[in-house]
């Protein structure tokens, strides 16, 4: 273990900026990576000696033995793809037994909530939110609600216990607003009491659980999922996720404080993509955006839906950045860019005769908004970034590129990813947290 102090690991555009490969590469320095927000809509790839794996719900620290995983009292659990995320990497030879906790807190996915989300998609016609369909918002809005099912409750499906109150009135209002065949409460009841005899190892109070390692000074790495612009705060709002995926959901779903953050690392990826509707500034058209998707394998992990791809907007990461208090970022896919002749880089919204410097506030005024854009030369033809483990090694263009990004964001650029596999990174020693992230990086992993 060579952390010094605990990371929180959070996307800085609207998700898939690349947090699974940045986790994983940390994690051996870590006791434990803990997962605080949203559900199995996220996508974490990692790649391992060309090995694919896509994580859902589990925190990308599993893959590596040593380390215990925690599924937080914030985030949303359907109990059969965790069972089927645990049986997947069973198959792939990895045990999770004894490092893996979910909090008896967090709240459950249900077949109903599926149900409800499907129909207010359908409803919503061509505003629809675009989501990943996994229940997710449904779930946080009994949550909110107040009549959700948490991972405790399961535990006692007794007749007229609380647990089959709440399916029977769940499901009694799921069959009010959906259309088409009735869902059976006690059907419902009896398979969400199946779940708890696997479930059960599980659960625990994870707070305390962390609170314990932190007091033991047993570093703890943080995980977000998705991204600042998909916060249901502070995103593009309503066209985001059901969570806080900026730092104070660090805080509210794990149960620990803001003294535990000793740093906070934004992921970014060298341009910008969205899956799902709603407004992006810098969205490029095709063929463009079709180019980028195929070089950077732009398929959404959960879905599989094509990626919208668009240029790097320095607007959304410097208000990430503010928004989370970020203290370094990392920039994943550079080599994405490596065939490209120019690049742009969105400095400012233009909204009638001003240039705003932050996002507005609705999507009204951000589907307003121009882009204002500086353009910068490519390294196309004069060298690649693919592969690169040594900075001195990156094309001048691509260089000056991350130094214009690292003075837009307004904060410093400590990782830099140069290709899917582990081995495909820079880590920069020469900022306070760049040293501090080299060392918590074990020797031989970020160098070939
Ligand atoms: P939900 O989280 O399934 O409710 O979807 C709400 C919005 O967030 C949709 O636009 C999704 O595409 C998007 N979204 C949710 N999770 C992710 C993710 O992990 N990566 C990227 N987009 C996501």
């Amino acid at each position: 273990m060579i952390a010094t102090g605990n990371l929180a690991v959070l996307g800085a555009q609207w998700g898939d900026e690349g947090k699974g490969k940045v986790v994983d590469l940390l994690s051996p320095a870590f006791a434990v990576v803990a997962r605080s927000q949203g559900g199995h809509n996220a996508g974490h790839t990692v790649v391992v000696d060309g090995d694919e794996f896509i994580l859902h719900l589990i925190p990308s620290g599993i893959l590596h033995p040593g380390v215990t995983c925690v599924i937080g009292n914030g985030v949303v659990v359907d109990p059969a793809a965790l069972f089927a995320e645990i049986d997947q990497l069973h198959a792939r030879g990895l045990d999770t037994a004894g490092r893996l906790l979910v909090s008896s807190r967090a709240h459950v996915i249900l077949p109903y909530h599926r149900d409800i989300e499907a129909a207010a998609e359908d409803r919503l016609g061509a505003q629809r939110i675009g989501t990943t369909s996994r229940g997710i918002g449904p779930s946080y809005e009994d949550k909110a609600g107040r009549c959700g099912v948490r991972i405790g409750d399961l535990a006692d499906a007794r007749p007229g216990g609380r647990l089959a109150a709440l399916i029977e009135a769940n499901v009694a209002e799921r069959n009010r607003t959906v259309a088409g065949p009735a869902l059976d409460w006690r059907a419902v009841l009896e398979d969400a009491a199946g779940v708890w005899p696997r479930l059960s190892p599980l659960v625990a109070d994870t707070s305390r659980y962390l609170h314990d390692t932190l007091e033991a000074r047993r570093p703890v790495l943080f995980e977000g999922a998705q991204g600042t612009m998909l916060d249901i705060d502070h995103g593009t709002y309503p066209y985001v996720t059901s969570s806080n995926a900026t730092i104070g959901g660090v805080c509210t779903g794990l149960g620990v404080g803001p003294r535990a953050l000793d740093g906070v690392l934004g992921i970014v990826k060298a341009y910008t993509t969205r899956v799902g509707e709603g407004p992006f500034p810098t969205e490029l058209d095709e063929p463009l955006a079709e180019r980028l998707r195929e070089w950077g394998r732009e398929y959404g992990a959960s879905t599989g839906r094509p990626r919208r791809c668009g240029w790097f907007d320095a607007v959304g990461v410097r208000y990430a950045v503010r928004v989370n208090g970020m203290t370094a970022l990392a920039m994943t896919k550079l080599d994405v860019l490596d065939n490209l002749d120019e690049l742009r880089i969105c400095t400012g919204y233009r909204r009638g005769g001003r240039v705003l410097i932050d996002p507005p506030a609705t999507i009204g005024e951000l589907a307003a908004c121009e882009p204002v854009y500086e353009t910068m030369p490519g390294w196309a033809g004069r060298g690649r970034t693919a592969g690169v483990t040594d900075e001195r090694d990156l094309p001048a263009a691509a260089r000056a590129y991350l130094a214009r990004l690292e003075a837009l964001g307004g904060a410093p650029v400590a990782i830099i990813s140069t290709g899917s596999d582990r081995g495909e990174t820079i880590v920069r020693p020469d900022s306070p947290i760049g040293r501090w992230l080299a060392a918590c990086v074990p020797a031989g992993e970020h160098t070939r």
